[in-house]
């Protein structure tokens, strides 16, 4: 029985830094609502002359190769975790095999599990490396949210929330275990509390003739805020608590939790419930917005280079988001 263990972490996102007064030009919103409501000071938004998101995917694993001190040629299959891939298809998967002139000599696996998506493909991984199948798995979350957000006072409870990035993680086979479990999970009674509809495939054919399209808001992101909320803090708990059960752990055993970064509050609130010390939870949400499958790996890198992760610590990882789809991991590094 093989084990798998994260070697290198990183993350890369747009130069452009979006500010809650710059958005509060361009919509009825203000720096403090958004602050109070989500915690969010800014995020990055994609410009489109230099950033896609495979290529962000690259540099993030660029950064990944380096501190893991290995290259390229040493990836045997990636997992790319994106619900903004950067064509209807094929995935982004293929795209960023090709952007590391690996063309031709790995698979590529592509994973919609929204903010789920980086759990979902750390899973993926794992299991692909205890059957002995792979040796080194980079596993990618990356998004571009930005160009399908409704950028007006119509949009505005998503517009103010969502980021772009790329995080990634390379996972190796190891004899002891650094990947402890993980814990999926999905309800699709909510898939339309948070979607965006189209270009989808279920329609009449006039639907889909881009020139026929009048109504495009079918094509934006529509969340209902409240909703998600509430089943996102319960969620939250119960893929924690199912993780710890698991590994007979307590969470006092927990060094340091890693949420999906949806909203400060959410954060606030699981670390109450937990009775976490602020050392022990990580946040970035006040720069980088929600960055969907992006979020945790880029947290994860950002908590890397600062100190927060020392060998034998125990992380935690959770997320929820669209389908409605949640997960968590444990890890001893
Ligand atoms: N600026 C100012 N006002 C805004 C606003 C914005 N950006 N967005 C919404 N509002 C308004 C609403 O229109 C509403 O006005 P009304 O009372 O006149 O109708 C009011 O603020 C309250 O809206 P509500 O949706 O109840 O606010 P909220 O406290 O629930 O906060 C969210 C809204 C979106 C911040 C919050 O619901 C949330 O974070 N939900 C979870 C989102 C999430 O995690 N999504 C990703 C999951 S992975």
């Amino acid at each position: 029985m093989y084990h798998s263990k994260i070697v290198g972490l990183g993350h890369h996102v747009p130069d452009t830094v979006i500010t809650n007064q710059y958005l509060s030009n361009l919509m009825e919103t203000t720096d403090e609502w958004i602050v109070e409501r989500t915690g969010i000071k800014e995020r990055r938004w994609m410009n489109p002359a230099q950033d896609t998101v495979a290529n962000m995917a690259a540099k993030a694993t660029h950064m990944a190769l380096q501190r893991a001190n290995l290259k390229e040629t040493d990836i045997d299959f990636i997992v790319f975790a994106t619900i903004t891939p950067d064509y209807f298809f094929p995935g982004s998967g293929v795209l960023l095999q090709r952007e590391l002139g690996l063309d031709g000599k790995i698979a590529a696996l592509d994973i919609r599990n929204a903010c789920s998506g980086f759990i979902y493909g750390l899973s993926v991984a794992d299991q692909f490396i205890k059957t002995g199948m792979y040796k080194n798995v980079l596993v990618i979350g990356a998004e571009i949210q930005s160009t399908a957000l409704d950028i007006s006072t119509r949009g505005r409870n998503t517009a103010v929330i969502f980021g772009d990035g790329a995080g990634a993680a390379i996972l190796q086979q190891s004899d002891k275990p650094g990947i402890l479990s993980t814990h999926l999970h999905s309800d699709g009674k909510f898939a339309e509390e948070l979607y965006v509809k189209d270009p989808g495939s279920s329609r009449p054919h006039a639907e889909r003739q881009p020139e026929q399209i009048l109504d495009t808001t079918t094509y934006k992101v529509v969340m209902n805020g409240n909703q998600v909320f509430k089943h996102a803090t319960t969620r939250f708990m119960e893929v924690i608590q199912e993780a710890l059960d698991t590994n007979h752990l307590k969470k006092e055993d927990i060094s340091l939790l890693v949420p999906h970064q949806a909203n400060l509050r959410i954060s606030q609130y699981i670390q109450h419930k937990l009775a976490l010390r602020d050392e022990q939870v990580f946040n970035n949400i006040q720069h980088y917005g929600n960055t969907t499958a992006a979020s945790i790996p880029i947290a994860m890198s950002e908590a890397w280079s600062q100190g927060r992760i020392k060998e034998n610590d125990v992380l935690c990882l959770a997320a929820f988001g669209s389908g409605f789809t949640w997960a968590s991991a444990l890890i001893r590094w």
